[in-house]
């Protein structure tokens, strides 16, 4: 029950994703929150107003040259009264108009003249975000302190792939509560280090290296963290998914660059290690593209990569005060993780089974145990949203633990 006694004005854009909106009113509800909302025209094509006025179990708000709205409640003060403001889903055209200052109906009109912190959950076609028009309109409100909170990448209800998605109302919700400052802040003035995604190492200018890591787990820690106060360093290896909000993200696309960018980024009082990195490179990469011959394809010369973790873990001066590593297997998973956890030298491994048929390089969901000197604690298949935020509060206990000690 975090949001007592708070008021959050939501403001629900007109998109499939209004059937969400209505979760989230369920979800400020259930922590406690009151929420008053504007349907625009367009959401009142998705979701009607005596769904949402139902929920909300207040008047919903339409229109902006109706007497009785204006005489019941103006809209300078229907967006002053409010805590917070929540745009969810922000369509293209309501990010548009906020990037702009116009002002031509109720919602919009809201956003312009509220005093309070704006927090803003795109969702919309895939190319509708990718278009620069849009991307130019994201950094003109993040510019203006606007928070954004994702969208998520999926299958869109048009059928295309890639971000576009809203994000889930338990995610907009948590936001809410750390914007307002009710949630609690267990890393606030801590800075954490993130690993996240592949590398790729290259054999020749065209040809590299990979894995199938998504970096969906490396960034929702990373996001989890700054969630939880932190100060967030990321450093990613090359992803399909957007930077975090709020965390410094550092592109990196090799083993070598990855480790060079994780020292930079020292003194850390966390280092989560989840980047998938390769163990080998090519040990003389071709500067020109290999070509086929007759005598066969070319014999790839390996040659081992440094081992980030291990050497962060093994540090004299600077080490974090608690290095994470990540372990994932195919076979005796538990058992590769102990023998993992003693030789790269960190104090707890994640250990995640990433065989063929487990869905977890690339998925949504994750199934993970905590493994440390003093046992395992396995938990269920979650997502891998939820298994950061729980790690992020793991991490926070332990830090807070051994510098008690
Ligand atoms: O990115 P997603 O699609 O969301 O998938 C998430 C994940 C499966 C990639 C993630 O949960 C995970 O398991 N990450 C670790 C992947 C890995 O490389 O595991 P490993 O068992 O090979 O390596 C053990 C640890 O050493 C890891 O912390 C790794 O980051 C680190 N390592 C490995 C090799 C190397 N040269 N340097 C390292 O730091």
């Amino acid at each position: 029950m975090s949001l007592i006694g708070k008021r959050v004005l939501l403001i629900i854009g007109g998109g499939i994703a209004a059937y969400k909106a209505l979760e989230l009113i369920r979800e400020i509800a259930k922590r406690g929150g009151a929420v008053r909302c504007i349907l625009t025209r367009a959401g009142a094509e998705f979701v009607t107003p005596l769904s949402v006025g139902s929920l909300s179990g207040e008047k919903v708000f339409t229109d902006l040259f109706s007497l009785t709205d204006e005489a019941e409640m103006g809209h300078i003060e229907l967006s002053r009264s409010a805590d917070i403001v929540v745009v969810a889903p922000a369509t293209a055209d309501l990010m548009a108009k906020m990037a702009h200052g116009l002002a031509n109906d109720l919602a919009s009109t809201s956003l312009l003249a509220t005093d309070k912190q704006v927090l803003v959950a795109p969702a919309m076609n895939v190319r509708m975000w990718q278009h620069a028009a849009t991307q130019r309109n994201l950094a003109t409100l993040q510019q203006d302190g606007v928070t954004v909170i994702g969208p998520n990448d999926g299958v869109m209800a048009c059928g295309e792939y890639g971000p576009g998605r809203m994000a889930e109302p338990s995610v907009i919700a948590d936001a809410i509560e750390t914007t307002l400052g009710s949630g609690s802040q267990p890393l606030h003035g801590r800075h954490i280090l993130v690993t996240s995604g592949p590398t790729h190492e290259p054999i020749d200018p065209v040809r590299y290296i990979a894995n199938r890591s998504s970096g969906k787990q490396g960034h929702a820690i990373a996001v989890a963290a700054a969630r939880a106060g932190a100060q967030v360093t990321l450093v990613s290896g090359p992803v399909a998914i957007p930077d975090p909000v709020g965390v410094t993200t550092v592109h990196v696309e090799t083993a070598a660059e990855m480790l060079a960018a994780v020292e930079r980024s020292l003194p850390a009082d966390i280092a989560v290690f989840c980047a998938a990195v390769a163990d080998w490179r090519v040990e003389a990469q071709s500067v020109d593209k290999l070509k086929k011959t007759e005598t066969g394809p070319p014999a790839l010369a390996l040659t081992p990569n440094p081992d980030i973790l291990s050497t962060i873990a093994h540090r004299t001066t600077d080490r974090p005060a608690l290095v994470i590593g990540f372990a994932a297997e195919t076979t005796h998973v538990l058992d590769y993780a102990r023998s993992k956890l003693d030789s790269k030298g960190c104090d707890l491994i994640i250990a995640n089974d990433v065989g063929g048929d487990s869905g977890v390089m690339g998925g949504d969901l994750n199934t993970v145990h905590l493994v440390s000197k003093t046992g395992v604690d396995s938990w269920p298949r979650l997502s891998k949203a939820e298994v950061a935020e729980r790690l992020v509060a793991d991490f926070a206990v332990r830090l807070d633990a051994g510098s008690r000690k």
